[in-house]
């Protein structure tokens, strides 16, 4: 899944630290209760991990001391009850903050996915399938990291880290400077290290996103690779990769091994210094033997948090990268805007569409439609036909508002689509997309789409109505037949037909805009959809992308595009007479009934 994973990983996170802060804060706000009991929980813990050290002190220096036994047991027992005492609060602790975060990143999964949700094909051209995954899952997880366990460990640790320094010095200052006298150089040496684990690090993340972008392209072209004979170069390419992330990984592993040698080696001289200076102390009389086995344990508890505080850095580097990333993604807003006070759309459309002076284009510079002037009549059944790029799907794309005109208006029975809701615009224009949808689950389900105002007479009425009834109820199990990912066991020719059906269900009286599949359907398949055409487009408005001559030839009126503009306008013989574009194609092709037509009208 980690396709795209960590671009900005790695360096400080600067830029828009705001947006970050508000992302984690307007998150983790309604837990707040259970957060500050965390917190509570967590601070007690901390402090009463420095009270055995404590305890032992006084049984060496008071009992043990005056070779008393009287008064061991009551210490002994304060001993395991302070550690039993010490793993509740510590369980609380993490109950208590898994709830509030795992509540938390389930509430953020939620709004990004409804934020995604709402976005227009643009935002969808901009990020791919993977990138989008990557955000909702690897950087969510990178989050969950940080909130179910940096987090946890930095507060800890750092709490325990003050306490114990503070108990040194409560206890003997000297013997707390000659303890933490190596302080200064652990600091160096953690420093040195978090850099290289760091850049280490993410060396190992770039690696493991290029193994696994790569592994997806090999896998979604297979079919390529095995009918170009390619395996040994992917294979090649392959052992690069993975050469090159396992060095990654052993660079990474080596520094941290390394790391923990030094600081286990900084630890024994500091707690070697202290045996030969605490114990001439407690020989001068300047510290008591208690004390000095309680400084060795205070000592080994002052160096974990240093240890367990570095292990966090690049953890937390690497989840506010994602925080960021996520934070960006949940500021990009659609180009398309609900209006604020929606006309209703009309219960029962006329279906009068007008293009009135439609300029459109993808990115700034690239003209794609270039001045639409067009009145669809109330029933009129329209043909577009036009070359590969002509602008087709994209007068399609516009009328059904996936992306809004830089410059003039598309009207509905007179409206601007703009003022009409999103929902009832796209009940009231219907688009079957070139390459037919599917989703998985049923034929049925497929046609609703999960509408439940549907019902199963409605899908058997639309699925006739479509001429897809037949190939359905051959199937084995009929409107129940599992569809699988991406319509696998469907047909082109099938899937157009379940667009159809799906198209007459949702939107029975709507305006029906058809872009016709340009894969090579069998001529059966063609015949069904003709047929049912010609009995849906009767008294509805239709626009129909044409490839096929007895679509273009059936039509009311043809259009033929070029370039972003309308270059023929009329019925069929008269763009015969007109003896322009339409006509040499007709010549051309015409003889051959039923030839894709497409791609060959050319100027
Ligand atoms: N989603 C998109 N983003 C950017 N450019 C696009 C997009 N869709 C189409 N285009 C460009 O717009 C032009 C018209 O495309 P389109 O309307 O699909 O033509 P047609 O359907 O007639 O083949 C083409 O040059 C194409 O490259
Ligand atoms: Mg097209």
């Amino acid at each position: 899944m980690s396709v795209t994973t960590n671009e900005t990983t790695g360096g400080r996170v600067r830029s828009q630290d705001s947006a970050l802060l508000w992302l984690i804060a307007t998150t983790m706000a309604p837990y707040w209760r259970l957060l500050s009991g965390a917190l509570a929980l967590l601070v007690g813990t901390a402090i009463l991990s420095v009270v055995p050290p404590y305890l032992l002190r006084r049984a060496i220096d008071g009992p043990v001391a005056a070779g008393n036994p009287e008064g061991l047991w009551l210490l002994a027992a304060l001993y395991a009850g302070v550690v039993l005492l010490q793993l509740v609060l510590q369980f609380g602790q993490v109950y208590l903050l898994q709830i509030s975060g795992q509540r938390a990143l389930a509430d953020l999964r939620r709004r990004l996915f409804s934020h995604m949700l709402g976005q227009d094909p643009s935002f969808y051209g901009r990020h791919g399938v993977g990138e989008l995954i990557q955000r909702l899952t690897g950087d969510i997880d990178a989050l969950n990291a940080l909130l179910s366990s940096s987090v946890v460990t930095i507060l800890t640790e750092s709490v325990t880290l003050i306490a114990v320094v503070v108990v040194m010095f409560s206890l003997n200052w000297r013997l707390a400077l000659l303890a933490l006298a190596v302080l200064p150089v652990l600091a160096l040496v953690t420093r040195f290290f978090r850099r290289r684990i760091r850049r280490s690090s993410d060396a190992e993340r770039s690696m493991i996103g290029r193994v696994g972008a790569y592994l997806n392209e090999q896998l979604n072209g297979m079919l390529l690779v095995q009918l170009f004979r390619r395996q040994p170069v992917s294979a090649e390419e392959f052992d690069k990769l993975n050469a090159g992330y396992r060095e990654a990984l052993m660079r990474q592993r080596k520094a941290s091994a390394l790391f923990l040698s030094v600081l286990e080696l900084i630890t024994a001289f500091a707690l070697a210094s202290l045996l030969y200076w605490g114990g001439r102390g407690v020989l001068a009389g300047w510290a008591t033997l208690g004390t000095l086995v309680a400084f060795v344990q205070l000592t080994e508890r002052a160096f974990q948090p240093v240890l367990r505080l570095s292990e966090q850095y690049n953890n937390v580097q690497v989840a506010l990268a994602s925080a960021e990333r996520v934070a960006r993604m949940l500021e990009t807003q659609p180009d398309i805007r609900e209006p604020a006070e929606p006309v209703p759309a009309p219960s029962v459309v006329r279906g009068e569409v007008v293009f009135d002076g439609v300029h459109f284009a993808y990115k700034p510079d690239e003209p794609v439609l270039r001045g639409i002037d067009l009145r669809i009549e109330p029933g009129q059944n329209v043909a577009v036909v036009g070359p590969t790029g002509a602008g087709k799907s994209s007068l399609a794309a516009l009328l059904a508002r996936f992306y809004d005109p830089q410059r003039g208006a598309v009207l509905l029975d007179g409206e601007d689509i703009r003022n009409f809701s999103l929902s009832e615009l796209r009940k009231a224009v219907c688009v079957v997309p070139q390459d037919p949808i599917c989703i998985a689950g049923t034929i049925a389900g497929n046609i609703r789409l999960y509408d439940s105002t549907v019902s199963d007479a409605d899908v058997r009425r639309a699925a006739e109505l479509a001429n897809a009834a037949s190939f359905i109820e051959e199937m084995p199990d009929g409107y129940e037949t599992e569809v699988r990912p991406g319509g696998a066991n469907l047909s082109v020719g099938q899937r157009q037909l379940l667009s159809l059906a799906r198209a007459i269900a949702l939107s029975p009286n709507g305006v029906l805009v058809l872009d016709e599949a340009t894969s090579s359907i069998d001529t059966a398949t063609e015949a069904l959809i003709q047929d049912a055409l010609e009995r849906l487009l009767h008294g509805h408005t239709s626009i129909v992308i044409a490839h096929r001559l007895t679509t273009i030839r059936n039509a009311d009126r043809i259009l033929v595009m070029e370039r972003g503009r309308i270059v023929e306008d009329g019925s069929h013989s008269d763009l015969l007479l007109q003896d322009g574009h339409y006509a040499r194609l007709y010549r051309h092709r015409g003889h051959a009934s039923g030839g894709a037509v497409g791609n060959a009208v050319r100027g």
